[in-house]
């Protein structure tokens, strides 16, 4: 029988993600033919040795994949189990919640595309920083941002001391003093875009997330869950397999980068004299061009 890698065993015999999966091996809870294994690119036979977690035999059946996108709602943990009793993501996809773990994680706070799926794989890739999967999400900010702050995130800030990448930001419409932001980043850093937003001095007030990759949250309800089609994850392997091609070519770090933008950040953010100012006729934000998007809340009959 052919040799496999440890930790993608352990992932389908555990049924949790590649990288929980490293985990579980790197603290010590698995033995391979009744040695500890701490590296989780050790190869083995699985048809010759026995694998054991925290002491129990476990097999890695070949299950047939599964792939679920879901519409997480308001106020629910991204995680199978919650010690505070909160809603969790095994709520959103029912029985199904015994064969699949969510595909990486949205604040409690946070609505729209989480992905389900059995196949560990496919969800390793989609959320290990190296392979820069992209997230789309719609951001709804206090205030109306100008073009040079929308700029700021474009070219990238710095965030708990580290540059973020340059990000696809497009202004979709400002009513009443709030704007709605489109934002599309390649990163999944704790509350990175509420961070990026806090950055140039615009707090989001909701945040949803529309699309992994070119997979777009489309025919699901708030709470609700559907398969995805087969041409849905035919697109999905292929666009992962080409951020793994992408992920060769790295981009370099800079020297002095972040001191450059973090002396752009305090410019736009020096506080401005105290003068009431005329309110403008027209919004200040980027001018809504002809062909801007209609957003989604106003497309869809099931928004928050
Ligand atoms: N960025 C955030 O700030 N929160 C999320 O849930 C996802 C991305």
């Amino acid at each position: 029988m052919a040799e496999e890698r440890l930790n993608r065993y352990i992932s389908r015999a555990a049924g949790v993600s590649r990288r929980t999966a490293d985990e579980m091996i790197r603290m010590g809870r698995v033995t391979v033919g009744g040695r500890q294994a701490t590296d989780p690119g050790t190869l083995f036979d699985p048809g010759r040795k026995d694998v054991r977690i925290d002491g129990n035999a476990v097999v890695a059946s070949e299950d047939e994949k599964i792939y679920v996108m879901s519409y997480k709602p308001d106020n629910v943990v991204t995680t199978m189990k919650d010690k505070e009793g909160r809603k969790t993501a095994a709520s959103l996809v029912g029985d199904l919640s015994a064969r699949v773990f969510p595909v990486g994680r949205l604040d409690y706070h946070t609505t729209g595309l989480l992905l389900f799926t059995n196949d560990g794989d496919l969800a390793y890739r989609l959320t290990h920083p190296k392979f820069g999967v992209e997230k789309t999400y719609l951001a709804k900010v206090m205030g109306v941002p100008t073009p040079g702050r929308l700029g700021i995130l474009r070219r990238g800030l710095p965030i708990d001391g580290e540059m973020t990448n340059p990000a696809q930001v497009k202004f979709v419409e400002a009513r009443e003093g709030k704007a709605w932001v489109s934002i599309r980043i390649a990163e999944g850093r704790y509350h990175q875009v509420r961070k990026m937003f806090d950055a140039i001095g615009h707090r989001v007030m909701k945040l949803r997330r529309t699309a992994i990759g070119d997979l777009e949250l489309a025919d699901v309800e708030p709470g609700a869950w559907r398969y995805l089609t087969g041409k849905e994850v035919r697109e999905l392997v292929a666009y992962v397999a080409e951020k793994e091609r992408e992920a060769r070519g790295k981009r370099p770090v800079v020297v002095g980068e972040v001191e450059a933008a973090q002396a752009r950040l305090a410019k736009v953010r020096r506080p401005r004299p105290e003068r009431a100012a005329p309110a403008p006729a027209t919004p200040v934000g980027e001018r809504k061009g002809p062909r801007q998007p209609k957003p989604g809340w106003k497309q869809r009959s099931g928004r928050r």
